[in-house]
């Protein structure tokens, strides 16, 4: 029998016959395939600032807590001269392990090994890992650092890519699945995180992007750097591809661990709660919510402090901050059981609405709703930004997202008005008639076709040009008849008395009026229409 090119030759010192020569031969191997190799990828990392693969993995997981797998796999490619150099684990280490002692898996590009490069072996470990988080129901994190296809290896990388897309989108909805980008992942590699929940980008030291500087050059003879281009702040600030960026590498794995305590393993798992009944009095904290709404309803105020008086401990783990910043998404608890909230941000832009916000919140109704995490909307908006930039980039297209993500939604939807809720963004807010279970309003709520100043430009119009005629203060008469609209038509009681609101609640009594909703609705059932799926306008 020919012995493979590979084949080792039995080590000297072993008799490898007996149990205890193959255990020591397996200690030996062991040593190669990860101590010996830990310690030459350290050496390499380190010496630019950066974590082994291992390392971040050991980071992220509990303590102690990391299996590794496959550590003995090896690639298979002879072209090239490849056959020379046939590292064990090749260039990603996978495995299992917990993070809070719930169970998890992983996979971590190692960078040393070609680049981190996808080759047929690499993207097996991958795939082999997705699968079994799927079939166990667990979630599945990504630390990406890598080239990307593994060049010497052609289309078979790009298959391993497509099988693994393939398990991103079969994964959506049934496992939370996290990217972790900690170092390049450029062409169609950046497709996995995209296809993932949540992406967390490592600011300065990881980069994203379909086509790099050099072919962007080539092609279009625009010139901008790696990092301008799709570094971390570019990705979190402009393109809405990232959902937080990380100051180093910690601070990445602790974000993710910190996600993971608000959601569940799997879509039919129950959610991570703590023991904890809320104090249902109205407390001296609750009061201050009182004096949250100024008196000018031109005047901001931050939304993140109506948040963070009505959650648990005032704890809210904000998603995506720096994108589209005029509406707030995230996640918080309510007497101990998770919450998604998603909220108006009236210091940006007003609250308005535009296309960047819309497809954020979207997505974050669809995480929430796949994993049956009730969902707070709190309603502060004056309607959707105009312009024709924003009809022309598709707002009602791409604007529609939101209100089909809310109208599809099953989960627990508890809707607060805090004070404009105008037109069409009132309706895409989580309003009643869309789906929400419970809506309430504050007494500082407007709910209107349109605010008091443009209602008075259309509906007294003769009126304003007789007091032009007559030469009366014009403005005063204009603020007058908007401010009796806005009292007789926007009060929130015209919208409780025909039962579109189910109360009008002192701002003081929102946190108890919303546990004991999410209370109510914890027995919720509802269902949709049998369908393959339905055709959100994408
Ligand atoms: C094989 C690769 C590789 C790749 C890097 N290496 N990328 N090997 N396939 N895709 C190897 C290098 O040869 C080098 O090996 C080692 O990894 C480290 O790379 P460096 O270039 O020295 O590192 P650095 O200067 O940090 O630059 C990193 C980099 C650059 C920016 C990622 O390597 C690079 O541009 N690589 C190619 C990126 C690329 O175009 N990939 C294809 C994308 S298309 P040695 O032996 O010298 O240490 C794609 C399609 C997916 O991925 C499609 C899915 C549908």
């Amino acid at each position: 029998m020919n012995a493979s090119p590979d084949a080792a030759s039995q080590p000297d010192d072993l008799d490898v016959s007996t149990t205890a020569g193959k255990i020591a031969d397996l200690k030996g191997r062991y040593a190669d395939a990860v101590t010996d190799a830990e310690a030459v990828a350290a050496a390499k990392q380190h010496a630019k600032g950066k974590k082994t693969a291992r390392e971040r993995i050991e980071g992220l997981l509990d303590p102690g807590s990391f299996v590794e797998i496959d550590e003995y796999v090896r690639h298979r490619t002879t072209a090239f001269g490849m056959d020379a150099k046939r590292p064990y684990g090749d260039a990603v280490i996978t495995g299992t392990g917990t993070i809070h002692g719930r169970n998890v898996a992983v996979y971590s590009q190692n960078f040393t090994v070609f680049g981190g490069s996808l080759g047929e072996v690499a993207g097996e470990k991958i795939i082999k890992i997705m699968d079994l988080a799927l079939r166990t129901g667990v979630p599945c994190i990504g630390i990406l650092d890598s080239g990307g296809a593994r060049i010497q290896e052609g289309v078979v990388a790009l298959g391993k890519y497509g099988e693994i897309f393939r398990r991103n989108t079969a994964a959506s909805g049934v496992i939370p699945q996290l990217s972790i980008i900690m170092g390049p992942a450029a062409g169609g590699a950046v497709y996995s995180p995209a296809l993932t929940d949540f992406v967390i980008m490592v600011d300065k030291t990881s980069h994203m992007f379909v086509t790099g500087p050099d072919v962007i050059k080539t092609v279009t003879g625009e010139e901008v750097g790696f990092e301008e281009l799709g570094g971390a702040l570019a990705h979190n600030r402009t393109s809405g591809v990232a959902h937080y960026l990380a100051a180093d590498e910690e601070d990445a794995l602790d974000y993710a661990r910190a996600l993971l305590s608000f959601i569940p393993d799997n879509n039919l798992a129950d959610l991570p709660t703590y023991d904890s009944d809320a104090d249902l009095e109205i407390t001296d904290d609750d009061r201050l919510l009182n004096q949250v709404i100024p008196d000018s309803p031109n005047q901001p105020y931050d939304v993140l402090t109506v948040i963070e008086g009505i959650v648990d401990d005032g704890d809210f783990l904000e998603v995506q901050p720096l994108y589209a910043p005029n509406i707030v998404i995230g996640f918080a608890r309510v007497e101990g059981s998770p919450v998604g909230i998603i909220a108006n941000q009236p210091s940006q832009m007003a609250g308005t609405l535009n296309i960047a916000a819309g497809e954020k919140a979207s997505r974050f109704v669809r995480f929430c709703d796949a994993f049956s995490i009730p969902i707070i909307t709190l309603v502060d908006v004056p309607g959707y930004l105009p312009g024709t930039d924003q009809e022309w980039s598709g707002v009602i297209r791409r604007g529609a997202k939101l209100l089909y993500a809310y109208a599809e939604a099953t989960v627990p939807l508890v809707t607060v008005i805090l004070r404009k809720a105008y037109g069409g963004a009132y309706i895409v807010m989580g309003s009643k008639q869309l789906g929400a279970d419970l809506n309430y309003a504050w007494p500082t709520a407007e709910i209107a076709v349109m605010g008091g100043q443009g209602a008075v430009n259309i509906l007294y119009r003769g009126e304003i040009k007789r007091a032009e005629e007559a030469g009366e203060d014009v403005a005063a008469v204009r603020t007058k008849l908007a401010n009796d609209y806005t009292y007789n038509v926007a009060s929130p009681f015209l919208a409780a008395e025909r039962g579109e609101l189910d109360g009008i609640i002192e701002p003081a009594a929102t946190r108890v009026i919303v546990t004991k909703a999410l209370r109510t609705l914890r027995s919720k059932r509802a269902s949709l229409p049998p369908k393959k799926h339905g055709n959100i306008p994408l």
